[in-house]
C-alpha cells in the first residue's frame, strides 16, 4: 500500500480495522498497532487532501508540519541541545520561530534560514517577531554555493549542529542539500529530510506521478547508502507508555543521524 492503493475500513462495532490489499483481506483488532497504522495511513492521506498541516501557527506565525512531526523535533532537539539548527525552505517562518523558542527555552542555540524566496510580508513579521534575535535569515537557492558557504561559515564555531530540509523536495535538491549540510551536522545529530510522505501520496491531489521515486525519502536511502557516518535512524521515543512506537509523520525515514 505504499502508493496508498488498497481500502482501509473502519467497524466501531466490531472494533476491528479491515485492511484489503494486493488480493489479501486482513481484519486486523482495532486496539492494536497494526490497526493503528492503517488508520494512521488514510488520516495522513486524507489530512493531506484537506490540507491539515496548513492550519497551525507557532507564537503567531503559520508553520506548515504536522505537529506529531514537531513534537518529535522538539524531543530530538531536547535530547542533542544543538548550539545551531540550520533549515532550508522558511515559507511563513513558523518553523523557525519554532526552533528559536526551543533555543530560548534551553537557554542555548540559535536557528539559521534559507529559503530561495523570502517574501516581503513574512520577512517583515519574522524580522519583528521577539524572537528574531535568535534567527539569521539567508535569502537564495539553498545549494547556490555562496549560501552554502555563508551557513557553513555560520557553523564553524558550533559544537553541536542539527539540520532541517524543508525546502524543494525533489531527489535531486535533496540529495544536494545533503552534500551541501550533512557535512556540518555533529556526529550523534541530525539532518532531516522532510516530507518523505510524498512517495504515498502519489494520485492524492496536488501531488505528482512521479512522487513514488522522486521524493526526499529516496534521497535519505541513498544518500546514508553512499555515505556509511549517516544512518537513517528515528530518533528513540523519550517517553512511551504506550503501545505504539511508530510516529505518524510526514517524514517516512526522514531522520539522517551522523554516527561518525
Ligand atoms: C514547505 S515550505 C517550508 C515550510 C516551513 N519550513 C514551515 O515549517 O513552515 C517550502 C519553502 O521552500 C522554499 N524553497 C523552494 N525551493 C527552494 C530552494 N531551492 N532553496 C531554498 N528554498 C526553497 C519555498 O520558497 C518555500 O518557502
Amino acid at each position: 500500500m505504499s502508493n496508498g492503493a488498497g481500502v482501509i475500513s473502519i467497524d466501531f462495532e466490531e472494533q476491528v480495522v479491515i485492511v484489503a490489499e494486493d488480493g489479501d483481506r486482513r481484519v486486523i483488532p482495532l486496539a492494536s498497532p497494526e490497526a493503528f497504522a492503517a488508520a494512521s495511513r488514510a488520516w495522513l492521506r486524507c489530512g493531506w487532501d484537506v490540507k491539515h498541516a496548513y492550519t497551525f501557527s507557532w507564537l503567531g506565525r503559520p508553520i506548515i508540519q504536522l505537529p506529531e512531526d514537531m513534537v518529535r523535533a522538539q524531543e530530538a532537539i531536547f535530547a542533542v541541545k544543538p548550539d545551531l539548527i540550520i533549515e532550508t525552505g522558511i515559507a511563513h517562518g513558523g518553523s523557525l520561530i519554532f526552533y528559536a523558542s526551543l533555543c530560548k527555552a534551553m537557554g542555548r542555540g540559535r536557528v539559521i534560514g534559507v529559503d530561495i524566496e523570502i517574501r516581503p510580508h513574512n520577512r517583515t513579521a519574522i524580522e519583528a517577531h521577539e524572537l528574531f534575535d535568535y534567527i539569521t535569515l539567508y535569502e537564495g537557492n539553498s545549494t547556490d554555493p555562496q549560501i552554502v558557504s555563508k551557513v557553513s561559515a555560520d557553523a564553524e564555531g558550533a559544537e553541536t549542529v542539527m539540520v532541517f530540509l524543508d525546502s524543494n523536495h525533489t531527489k535531486a535538491h535533496v540529495l544536494a542539500e545533503l552534500a551541501a549540510y550533512a557535512p556540518l551536522v555533529s556526529v550523534g545529530s541530525y539532518v532531516v529530510a522532510a516530507d518523505g510522505i510524498m512517495e504515498q501520496l502519489v494520485g492524492a491531489p496536488r501531488s505528482s506521478p512521479d512522487w513514488g521515486t522522486d521524493n526526499p525519502r529516496q534521497a535519505a536511502i541513498e544518500y546514508t547508502a553512499a555515505n556509511p557516518n549517516y544512518v537513517i535512524s528515528q530518533p528513540d521515543l523519550t517517553f512511551n507508555e504506550g503501545n505504539v512506537s511508530t510516529p505518524v509523520t510526514y517524514w517516512p525515514d526522514g531522520w539522517i543521524k551522523r554516527v561518525d
